[in-house]
């Protein structure tokens, strides 16, 4: 029988955690911003190789948290036995040195005495539980943290993570913090907000030309704008809704990332001329925001067809909703053409990004 081992024993690779679904976005914009080698895209998760270990890793738009992979396996039994290859691998594959020397270049050493959480998450029916992989897990780290270290539960300067998906765990040091997740633009939320990484894929999905605009006519506190103009402040960005508080909250959180045109309008009827925006993201309400499904059908069927008029002839949209089937009878009606449908979860519910092209 083949050793069962966790790879990789040379430091230096990393992995991201992202929205289940928007993985293969994540890998390549990791390709292509970080010039990194993938290794591997697994739900949510993607491991890869930079050139270097660098804050260029935290510039990253489509992925939540980036860390630096201590080991990883593919071969969990889901039996009780997993505990002690936890223990074994956490003590023994990472060269911890090494490892606390790469997490200092990017999140140096607080002044006074560091503090360290210990993170430990599981996916999936296991033979164990959670708390025993916890446990297995502070075992295999016993003696490999220096001494000054102080285990906390929360704030802490230092995260260590354990990751269990069935048959796969990763273990990592935390490179990231909260902003990388969060930004440091959100200061506003609405209930029905859009994660920034999930705009983010949506605004690389629209591969939008480098002068080109881009239109959220629904834009509610303005995320997917602000994921464009965090990549390029200067670029033309424009947005309304037809809830003041929700522009209200676009104008507080835009502010901090470049200039965008903001109205209170209805999407039914833009008050923009025809053929003139080359791109739109917009996640208009879910059914279950409006409650009926009839009127998420109608309300889809008005925006589709103003969205075609403003387009260019050869625009795209990339719209976010979960009822698909409305969206999809909305589109034939103007003949989009669908070049792209990724499936992922959003506030429990599957939700898809579809991606359109006018012409
Ligand atoms: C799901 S939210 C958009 C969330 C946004 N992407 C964000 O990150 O905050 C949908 C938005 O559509 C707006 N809306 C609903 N009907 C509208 C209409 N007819 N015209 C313009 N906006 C509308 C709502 O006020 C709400 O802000």
């Amino acid at each position: 029988m083949a050793r069962r081992t966790a790879e990789p024993r040379r430091l230096g690779a990393c992995y991201a955690l992202t929205v289940p679904g928007l993985e293969h976005v994540a890998a390549q914009e990791i390709e292509e911003t970080l010039s990194a080698e993938i290794k591997r895209v697994a739900a949510g998760l993607i491991v890869f190789r930079p050139p270097e270990i660098s804050r260029d890793l935290l510039s990253l738009r489509t992925v939540e948290d980036v860390f630096l992979l201590l080991w990883g396996t593919d071969r969990l039994t889901y039996r009780a036995e997993d505990l002690d290859l936890i223990r074994r691998w956490t003590a023994r594959e990472p060269d911890w040195p090494e490892a606390l020397r790469l997490l200092q270049k990017i999140r140096p050493r607080p002044k006074g005495r560091p503090t360290v959480h210990l993170v430990t998450q599981m996916r999936g029916e296991h033979g164990y539980r959670r708390a025993d992989a916890a446990k297995a897990f502070a075992k295999g780290l016993a003696g490999k943290l220096p001494e000054t270290w102080w285990l906390v539960d929360e704030n802490a300067d230092y995260e260590i993570w354990l990751t269990i998906d069935g048959s796969s765990a990763v273990c990592g040091l935390r490179l990231s913090d909260r902003t990388m997740r969060h930004r440091e633009y959100k200061q506003e939320h609405l209930p029905a907000s859009l994660r920034p990484v999930v705009a983010a894929a949506m605004v690389r999905l629209a591969r939008i030309p480098y002068h080109g605009s881009l239109l959220d006519p629904m834009c509610g506190t303005g995320t997917i704008l602000a994921e464009r103009l965090s990549v390029q402040p200067r670029a033309f960005v424009l947005g309304g809704d037809l809830d003041y508080t929700a522009l209200l909250a676009a104008l507080a959180n835009l502010k901090h990332v470049g200039k965008a045109f903001l109205a209170r309008w209805d999407a039914r009827r833009l008050p923009i001329r025809d053929a003139c925006i080359d791109r739109i993201a917009c996640n208009p309400p879910f059914g279950i925001q409006l409650g009926d499904p009839f009127e998420i059908a109608d309300l889809y069927r008005s925006i589709v067809r103003e969205m075609d008029r403003v387009l260019v002839p050869d625009g795209k949209a990339v719209l976010l909703v979960s009822d698909v089937s409305a969206l999809e009878a909305a589109a034939k009606l103007v003949r989009w053409k669908r070049q792209d449908r990724l499936r992922i979860r959003l506030l429990g519910q599957p939700s898809y990004i579809t991606v359109w092209s006018k012409a």
